[in-house]
């Protein structure tokens, strides 16, 4: 278990003038990887996040007979073998920490002809998963758990029909998971979501040449078709890219470039937000990658305000709230997240963990049902327990730049399911991090 300790103060951090970029996005990492598979002919992929999540998606689909060569500075090659050429993979497939890959993974599973189990780590075994079991079981699949908990045991030779889901929760994992299940799907499989969510599956299927129509909030397919080999560009992070934002953001004197990152529509919440509490971010050199905006982020250190989240940026900014707890704690009066549920059942209960961290620190933190209260201040060093959710670990790593005395975060090896190379990056950037 990888401890680390982050030396207050943030005067270093104030001068450095540099460019930074972010490993590259996990989303759309993992959707390579599984499209790349199911798809005819050869995938190159490009920018790919050499992180265990995504790794993890890659696993799997070799062990389900897929030859994917070994990922060099993020550039991979597939060779797809069509949606029906997937194999049994020979024992129970491991997906670590990655709801991504469990729930995505158990759309297309269940359109094959073989049976297979889905497990994952301690974090994974405790996530729910009736929300991907429900629609798939109504489309004709035969996956079963226990308490609708990991691991998931599904049945080959399910016969899939199109279903019309309206999803009672705004999560991409979800439609994704019923989306992949429609390929195998007899007719037209369409999912309505509650508030838009990441659009990453969509735009990707797109690029792999598969007609899918959106109208409003509902998008759809017509199942048995084929994808197309492709070349994907994965963006950086955007989820990576918020910790330089926020460290940036409350640092005064501040002023940081985070070059390449994806600047998808259904991901920009976290500037939205940010802009709201007064900081100061400007989007230059925008372009598409693959379908998928990107741009350059250049953010300045400014005195931020508290403010309410406009809960329909919630589902836009849904992985970054660590983060942006950390810049509520240094703005000026109080800032209040509600509709915010889902952070709950994260990689930790972050409304919790988060809670428990800024209150080590002397911070005013008051957990709701559905969001959290908290009140911007001065504030201390200490210990806080990340439970094994990196982006809890990295968020606190960033409010060591306001604190008054020396962050000790434990339980930081997850940082590697989505940021490798975290560490030497921010202390390039002036951070002072040690590894104990
Ligand atoms: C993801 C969707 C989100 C997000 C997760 C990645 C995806 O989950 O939190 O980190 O790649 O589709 P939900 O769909 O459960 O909100």
């Amino acid at each position: 278990m990888q401890n680390l300790i982050v030396q207050a103060g943030n005067e270093a951090f104030a001068k450095w003038r540099g460019r930074v970029r972010v490993p590259g996005d996990k989303s759309v990492s993992h959707r390579s990887i599984m499209l790349g598979a199911l798809a005819e002919g050869t995938t190159h992929v490009s920018g790919f996040l050499q992180g265990e999540d995504s790794l993890n998606t890659l696993r799997a689909f070799r062990a389900m007979g897929v030859q994917i060569t070994d990922p060099v500075d993020g550039c991979l090659t597939i060779r797809g073998v069509g949606l029906h050429g997937l194999s049994a993979p020979a024992s129970d497939v491991y997906l670590g920490n990655s709801g991504t890959s469990m729930r995505l993974l158990a759309g297309i599973l269940a359109g094959q002809k073989f049976s297979s189990v889905l497990t994952g780590d301690s974090s994974l075994a405790k996530r729910p998963m009736r929300r991907v079991i429900e629609p798939l079981q109504v489309m004709g699949a035969h996956i079963d758990s226990v308490d609708g908990k990991p691991p998931l045991r599904i049945k080959g030779n399910a016969l899939l029909s199109g279903i019309d889901y309206v999803m009672p929760m705004a999560s991409a994992q979800v439609k994704s998971c019923v989306l992949l299940a429609g390929l195998y799907a007899q007719n037209i499989t369409a999912v309505t979501e509650p508030a838009p969510t990441r659009d990453h599956t969509e735009r990707m299927l797109h690029a792999f040449g598969y007609a899918i129509t959106r109208s409003a909030n509902r998008v759809s397919l017509q199942g048995q078709g084929r994808l197309i080999a492709t070349t994907i560009e994965v963006p950086g992070d955007i989820s990576s890219a918020a910790f330089f934002m926020v460290a940036a953001a409350i640092t005064p004197g501040a002023d940081i470039l985070i070059e390449r990152v994806g600047l998808n529509p259904t991901r920009t919440g976290v500037i939205d937000i940010l802009r709201l509490m007064g900081a100061d971010i400007t989007v230059l050199d925008e372009t598409l990658l693959s379908g998928e905006p990107v741009g350059t982020l250049r953010v300045r250190g400014s005195e931020l305000v508290g403010i309410d989240i406009p809960t329909h940026l919630v589902p836009l900014a849904i992985d970054e709230f660590p983060a942006i707890f950390i810049a509520a704690a240094c703005a000026q009066g109080v800032t209040r997240l509600t509709d915010a549920e889902e952070l709950r059942v994260k990689e930790s209960d972050r409304i919790q963990v988060m809670a428990d961290g800024l209150r080590v620190l002397g911070i005013n933190a008051e957990p709701t049902a559905d969001g959290i209260v908290i009140e911007g201040g001065a504030f201390g060093g200490g210990e806080i327990n990340s439970h094994g959710d990196h982006r809890i670990a990295m968020s606190f790593a960033m409010a060591a730049l306001r604190a008054q005395g020396s962050i000790h975060i434990l339980d930081c090896e997850n940082i590697n399911t989505s940021f490798p190379g975290f560490v030497p990056l921010v202390q390039g950037c002036g951070l002072q991090v040690s590894v104990a």
